[in-house]
């Protein structure tokens, strides 16, 4: 027999703004059916001129995307379930985003790059996003970092994020299929998903991430850095420390440039086509660091080192990588030693995508399917000891 749950509180006046303004919490109340995979199917009683005060699910298979119906302001809420004789009390947990709709918008952005081959900018709109926080600054949103403000178009007139926008037109749709999903958690998301579908290392992510709700919460211009700065360095240091990274996380993190373009009507940075890039795939033109511009791998570091090749770019802050005593040692390693460039590569990615980040429930969420890197390790070494030799 089928169960009917009906809400004992009246459900919030849908939105009058536009996605990018809703209240997060809102926007994350009431996902759409069809998004709820294999979760529950809301229907919404006929309309009448007052606000209803009911609601109708009917639950299909499982009960766990009632975890993540929030119904107004964060308030937790009760839901009497009654079915048939008996009426259960289900207590709704609301988190920033619902992990089910995190694993379903995955998919949906591994159809995009299939697509489009927008990786690269995937990644740079992740990093930009994050890469604003200041450690000096405790409150939030202040300090910045992953709060999806990017998406807010005074922050991305900021000089440094010129061409972002077309990111996020990618990406809206998959917004507005998921209301249970934050921008912060899609923008990191869609990052990590790209280095990883571009045969990168696969990134420890955890997800949660509450948006900004306004213009007036994005950070100042002038956080991220400059290409050119008269000191490369010291610039390098300056931002990246700022952020509570290290040297090896600045090397490591540079190395994501193995991915993309630069563009001079963007960036002022780069020749407006090479070789490598006349033909796309994607739109063309640009110049790229690396041959295999949509490969992630470890030839940023090589190629930097060479600059052998004039189609390849090289600005003066990937130069400091191999100039700097510091820098040097990570940036010789990478050259040499793919993985250990994809090991440091995963942490501190894993790292930048939570900087400033508020994370509901607080220790974040797992979208992962795969068992913990621990539980994993033992398992293997229990297969191991009764396997063939083979694995
Ligand atoms: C170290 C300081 C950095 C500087 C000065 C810098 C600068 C730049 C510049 C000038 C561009 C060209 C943008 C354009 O014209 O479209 C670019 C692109 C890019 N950046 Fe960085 N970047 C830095 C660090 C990073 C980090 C930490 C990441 C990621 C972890 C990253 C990822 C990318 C990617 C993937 C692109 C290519 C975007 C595309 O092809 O559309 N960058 N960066």
């Amino acid at each position: 027999m089928r169960s009917i749950l009906t809400l004992s509180n009246p459900i919030p006046n849908p939105p009058t703004t536009s996605p990018s303004h809703h209240h997060p919490m809102a926007a994350n109340c009431l996902p759409p059916a069809a998004a709820l995979s294999g979760g529950i199917a809301i229907r919404r009683l006929p309309a009448t001129t007052a606000r209803p005060s009911s609601i109708a699910f009917h639950p299909l298979s499982s009960s766990a995307s009632l975890k993540c119906l929030r119904l107004s302001h964060q308030k937790r809420s009760k839901i009497h379930v009654s079915s048939g004789n008996f009426g259960a009390v289900v207590t709704t947990k609301c988190f920033a985003s619902d992990p089910e709709q995190l694993k379903s918008a995955r998919e949906d952005i591994k159809d995009l790059l299939k697509t489009t081959f927008c990786h690269p900018i995937m990644v740079r709109l992740g990093w930009h996003d994050a890469g604003t926080y200041n450690k000096n600054i405790e409150e939030w949103p202040q300090r910045g970092g992953a709060n999806g403000s990017l998406r807010f178009d005074v922050e991305q007139k900021h000089a440094a994020n010129a061409g972002l926008v077309n990111a996020l037109k990618l990406l809206q749709p998959i917004k507005d299929k998921y209301a249970g999903v934050t921008y912060a958690d899609l923008f990191q998301l869609a990052s990590a998903t790209a280095v990883e579908d571009a045969g990168g290392p696969k990134i420890p992510m955890k997800y949660g991430r509450v948006d900004v709700t306004g213009p007036e919460q994005c950070p100042e211009e002038g956080r991220l850095p400059d290409a050119g700065p008269p000191s490369p360095a010291d610039h390098l240091r300056d931002v990246f420390y700022r952020m509570g990274l290290t040297d090896k996380d600045i090397v490591a993190l540079s190395g994501a440039h193995t991915l993309g373009r630069s563009r001079p009507e963007r960036s002022g940075w780069g020749k407006p086509e090479t070789k490598y890039t006349k033909d796309g795939p994607g739109a063309p033109g640009g110049q790229s660091w690396t041959v295999k511009w949509l490969r992630f791998d470890n030839s940023y570091f090589k190629d930097i080192k060479e600059k052998r090749d004039e189609d390849l770019l090289v600005l003066p802050t990937d130069a400091a990588l191999f100039e700097d005593p510091s820098f040097k040692v990570f940036a010789e390693k990478y050259a040499v030693d793919e993985k250990a460039f994809f090991d440091d590569y995963a942490e501190a990615h894993a790292k930048l995508s939570n900087l400033g980040a508020k994370f509901d429930p607080p220790e974040g969420l797992s979208i992962n399917d795969e068992p913990p890197p621990v539980a994993a390790a033992q398992e293997k070494f229990v297969a191991a000891k009764y396997s063939s030799g083979k694995d």
